[in-house]
């Protein structure tokens, strides 16, 4: 007769491999199975997004003969499951022992304590797990349309997604590499911005689209093809109306995941610019009828038009901003850019608790160049979703590099230079 003890099992299961195996088989042993399944905002808390979705990485469970029940598991931590299911066992690898799970492990073996529950953790199978196989299969499942749907997906499940500027292939690689680990968390950048400042900075050219789309593209392209993470494209004022389609085919082709225009009209000029005497902002008309035609212009449902406000940099109201905010939504736009060049946040924290409230709310994203004390946790709060540090890489690099060509001037030597630059076994050793 079949024991009729209760087992359960915590999986993230996005890629179904052996090792998943042995443990639902031995957990099977024991008792009747519930695995807990992470959900995709349980997995993007401590790593990247599964390839799979929840509805999809349940299916493939639920039609494992050693599976009788699947239930999302709606944190990493199990307690609140466990307190629900008081299972007889726990099964899990032993490979949680060590590392960032080990808290979690001992929070099960606590929890599991009163009522005279057990771990078992089988010995962890040997040369497989996902984050293997995922190597393995990075290049097949970041294909272009799986990319450009990443930042969406994103979106959805992450309470905010952080994007750093990225004006060249090594730029998009330190945001694509560059991992710290906080609190047990490993954090890390969800994209990069391409910024048409630092485009531009980086081509010796002034940030006013003297720098064509074309040359922009051409750039994107190598950033693109190095890395897999999302790319958000700066699109300026996105031009003319006619060529916008072109524009967001040729985007979207590409990989690149949203496409960012601005209210502006007439000769550009970057924002953060005291002076914008010369800079006239689009009358809400025409802008949202720019947003309708890129928006129409998408072929996946998934690449974002987002629409960038600049009431408050041409120095108009806030009530100018949020006409213009649900005129936009209306027209189609996915997510609102409201811009600030103020050092405080105030500006844009006000826009967002009336935006909040509003019938045609979309995700905000915030640009904290100058408002940059501002913590991602205060953005959350407010309803912003996106994050886009704009320009701080190429800000930290070309000090860097000024520094260097005095120093090696100024002694007739680059001896002196050396205590402050990589050496040149890491860079000959950067790039695989
Ligand atoms: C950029 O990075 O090019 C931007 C943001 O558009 S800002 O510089 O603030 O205008
Ligand atoms: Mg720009």
């Amino acid at each position: 007769m079949l024991s009729k003890k209760k087992v359960y099992v915590g999986f993230a299961a996005d890629i179904l491999h052996e090792g998943h195996i042995n443990i639902l088989k031995k957990a099977n042993k024991l008792g009747v199975v519930t695995v807990g399944l992470l959900t995709d905002e349980a997995i993007a808390s401590y790593k990247n997004l599964p390839y799979m979705n929840f509805a999809q990485r349940k299916a493939v469970l639920e039609n494992i003969k050693f599976v009788k029940k699947v239930i999302p598991q709606k944190t990493l931590d199990y307690v609140s499951n466990l307190n629900k299911i008081k299972p007889d066992y726990v099964v899990h690898g032993d490979d949680w022992k060590k590392g960032v799970q080990k808290k979690t492990r001992q929070r099960v073996i606590n929890t599991l304590r009163k009522w005279s529950g057990k771990l078992i953790e089988p010995k962890y199978t040997k040369n497989i797990s996902s984050s293997s196989i995922k190597n393995n299969i990075k290049e097949i499942a970041f294909s272009t349309n799986n990319r450009v749907s990443r930042l969406s997906r994103l979106i959805k499940v992450k309470n905010i997604v952080r994007i750093l500027e990225s004006h060249n292939a090594l730029t998009g690689l330190i945001i694509e590499n560059t991992k710290v680990l906080k609190n047990n968390l490993r954090e890390e950048f969800d994209g990069m911005w391409s910024s048409s400042l630092t485009d531009s900075l980086s081509r010796g050219k002034p940030d006013n689209q003297s720098v064509d789309y074309s040359t922009r593209i051409n750039g994107l392209n190598e950033i693109l093809d190095v890395t897999t993470k999302p790319l958000v494209f700066d699109g300026d004022n996105g031009g003319r109306i006619e060529h916008i389609k072109f524009l967001v085919r040729t985007l979207e082709r590409l990989g690149v995941s949203a496409l960012i225009i601005e209210d502006k009209k007439g000769l550009k000029k970057n924002s953060l610019f005291k002076n914008q005497s010369a800079n006239d902002q689009d009358s809400i008309k025409n802008f949202s009828n720019k947003i309708k035609v890129a928006k129409e212009s998408t072929i996946s449902k998934d690449f974002l038009i987002i629409a960038r406000i600049e009431s408050f940099i041409l120095g108009k109201n806030i009530n100018d901003a949020l006409k213009r905010a649900e005129a936009y939504s209306k027209s189609g736009a996915d997510a609102i850019l409201i811009h600030s060049k103020e050092k405080n946040p105030k500006q844009i924290l006000a826009f967002a608790k009336k935006f909040k409230s509003s019938k045609f709310f979309k995700p905000l994203v915030a640009v904290p160049s100058t408002y940059s004390k501002i913590y991602e946790k205060d953005l959350i709060k407010n309803g912003f979703k996106l994050v886009i540090y704009a320009n701080q890489l190429m800000r930290s690099a070309y000090p860097a590099m000024k520094k260097t060509a005095e120093t090696i001037l100024s002694n007739r030597r680059s001896y002196e230079v050396e205590k402050n630059i990589a050496s040149i076994n890491e860079v000959i050793n950067l790039i695989k």
